[in-house]
């Protein structure tokens, strides 16, 4: 059958998502599968049906392709799709609920308040860092990559960081900073692959971090004893499925300093660039690039 890559998109991270679609695509052409690029900026997509497509791989990273939305219109044109349905999209795009979900069902996420941009008022900052503990990580809801996310440790920095992230998206969610390190999990076809641990000299583990400069140490094997890392992945595999996510993806993780993993955010369709954290894992568990591309394919059946 024909596959197309839905890779590029409208969101923030276009970019990201164009590198992970290239990679992804040539990856199947080297394996001979019929598959071309399909960026839907600006295109119709009844277009995939006139070009004959049998399943779609979602490569699109961020709002209208890691939502739901792209995977809603992609049941009405009944063609299969990789990854989550719509409903694991939408509730893992937006860190807010996420976190409300999680916190029900007793799995540990850091304390948080969230800022509305129709009724947050400036005077609440300092009330609103001592409630989380003087250090907060501002995030736009429903963002990836890190874009238009801060680390401040003061009210004035706090309000600042609120009103840019409010550029992003009209809810933000303000965490109680935990000091790490940070861990990833990656989750393919119901299991969990090794553990990576980032470390970063950045003040976080930022965009330019992720993508741009060399800096960051990646360690997988993470470290972790045995007993920790099987606790990691029974975490994250609950974790993902308490968002009715499937196929594939990777939750994100912060150990506190006495040991507790928090978790932080799930991720629908993952990066997959020559730095992102699936291929690194995939590759510690035995498993190539092209091999997982084929691997994230057959999630598209199930
Ligand atoms: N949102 C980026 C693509 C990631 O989670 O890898
Ligand atoms: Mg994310």
């Amino acid at each position: 059958g024909r596959v197309a890559v839905m890779f590029g998109g409208e969101s923030a991270e276009r970019a990201v998502s164009l590198r992970s679609g290239e990679a992804v695509l040539n990856a199947l052409l080297r394996q001979g599968v019929n598959a071309y690029a399909f960026d839907p900026a600006g295109r119709q997509l009844t277009e995939l049906v006139d070009e004959k497509t049998d399943r779609v791989l979602i490569m699109l990273h961020g709002r209208g392709g890691e939502d739901g939305a792209m995977q809603g219109a992609l049941q009405h044109l009944k063609i299969p799709y990789t990854g989550s349905g719509v409903l694991g999209s939408a509730l893992a795009m937006d860190k807010i609920h996420t976190k409300q979900i999680w916190q029900t069902l007793g799995l540990s996420t850091a304390k948080y308040q969230i800022a509305d941009k129709s009724d947050f008022e400036a005077g609440s900052c300092a009330a609103i860092m001592m409630e989380l503990g003087n250090e907060v990580m501002v995030k736009p809801a429903r963002e990836g990559s890190s874009i238009g996310m801060a680390r401040v440790t003061s009210a004035k920095q706090l309000e600042t960081a609120v009103q840019d992230a409010f550029k992003y998206d009209n809810q933000v969610l303000l965490e109680q900073y935990i000091d790490g390190p940070e861990f990833t999990v990656s989750v393919l076809q119901g299991r969990a692959l090794p553990s990576i641990r980032m470390s970063t000299p950045h003040n976080f583990y930022d965009y330019a971090a992720k993508y741009q400069d060399d800096t960051t140490v990646y360690h997988c094997p993470s470290g972790l004893s045995q007993d920790r890392e099987a606790e990691l992945a029974a975490l994250s595999l609950r974790a993902f499925n308490a968002l009715s996510c499937s196929g594939w993806g990777r939750i994100d993780v912060m150990q506190a300093a006495d040991g507790t993993f928090y978790l932080l955010e799930a991720n629908t369709v993952p990066g997959m660039t020559e730095k992102s954290l699936v291929p690194k894992a995939a590759k510690v568990a035995g498993l190539s690039f092209d091999e997982l591309t084929l691997e994230i394919l057959a999630t598209s059946l199930t």
